[in-house]
């Protein structure tokens, strides 16, 4: 049996890829891209490009779609972790590659839970990657926390609420996954007085990063999904 990698490669900079998952990506047989959307290029795959030997590899795209519906995600898990256990089977080593890292706020979360579950054999590794909050706070030169201080994470998606509470109780506080809810935070940063304590960050890594600390231009900005806020 081959073994299955998770690797992460980083926010979209491959410089900002580690040595291993390099050996890994060009090593490794079969190398699985998620994209939410078709007709949508995959981020990870657009950051690794220069790495596969497509005369020797094979790459498949699989899509996962973005939404919160369990009836639509779960038979897309179950089709993706059947195909990555059925070439391992087969002896082809495979790589799911992620975005910034395999096990934070990621898709391979879900695989593997399934693959743990219904191929216990299964030999697997994960590839740390570099998470976009690191590449954020490090392009803003804004340091997230230091002596005694806390920071929390929140996919906006949580809720205003929640988001209200961790302005109160942190220090730092990382919303991920803003998009849908970008109208509210703006609120509610400027009703908390955050206004001169907020940073956007989008797509960092790529060419079209963009990083913004004017509250003004980041209220007027219309973000993507890859896009991020350090709020001190
Ligand atoms: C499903 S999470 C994936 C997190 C990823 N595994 C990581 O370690 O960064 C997706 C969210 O991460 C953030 N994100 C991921 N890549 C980003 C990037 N290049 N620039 C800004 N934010 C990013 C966005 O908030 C996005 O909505």
């Amino acid at each position: 049996m081959a073994t299955v990698f998770a690797v992460g490669v980083g926010p979209g900079d491959l410089e900002l890829l580690t040595r291993k998952a390099e050996r890994i990506l060009r090593s490794v047989d079969v190398i699985l891209a998620p994209v939410s959307n078709p007709s949508e290029a995959s981020v990870a795959l657009g950051t690794i490009r220069e790495f596969i030997d497509e005369e020797r590899q094979e790459i498949i795209v699989h899509q996962f779609p973005m939404t919160s519906d369990k009836t639509r995600l779960i038979p897309a898990w179950q089709e993706a972790a059947a195909l990555i256990a059925s070439h391992a089977q087969e002896g082809r080593s495979v790589a799911f590659i992620t975005i910034g890292d395999p096990l934070f706020y990621s898709t391979f979360i879900y695989l593997l839970r399934i693959l743990r579950e219904q191929w216990p054999l299964l030999p697997i590794e994960i590839i740390p990657g570099i998470s976009s909050i690191n590449a954020a706070a490090a392009e803003a030169i804004l340091p997230l926390v230091e002596g005694d201080e806390r920071m929390v994470v929140i996919p906006a998606t949580a809720g205003i609420n929640q988001i209200t509470s961790a302005l109160a109780d942190y220090e730092t506080v990382v919303l991920l996954k803003v998009k849908p809810l970008y109208a509210e935070i703006i609120e509610l940063l400027r009703k908390t007085g955050r206004e001169q304590r907020t940073l956007f960050v989008e797509r960092v890594g790529s060419s079209r990063q963009k990083v913004l600390t004017d509250f003004s231009e980041i209220a007027a900005h219309t973000p993507d999904y890859l896009s991020l806020m350090i709020i001190k």
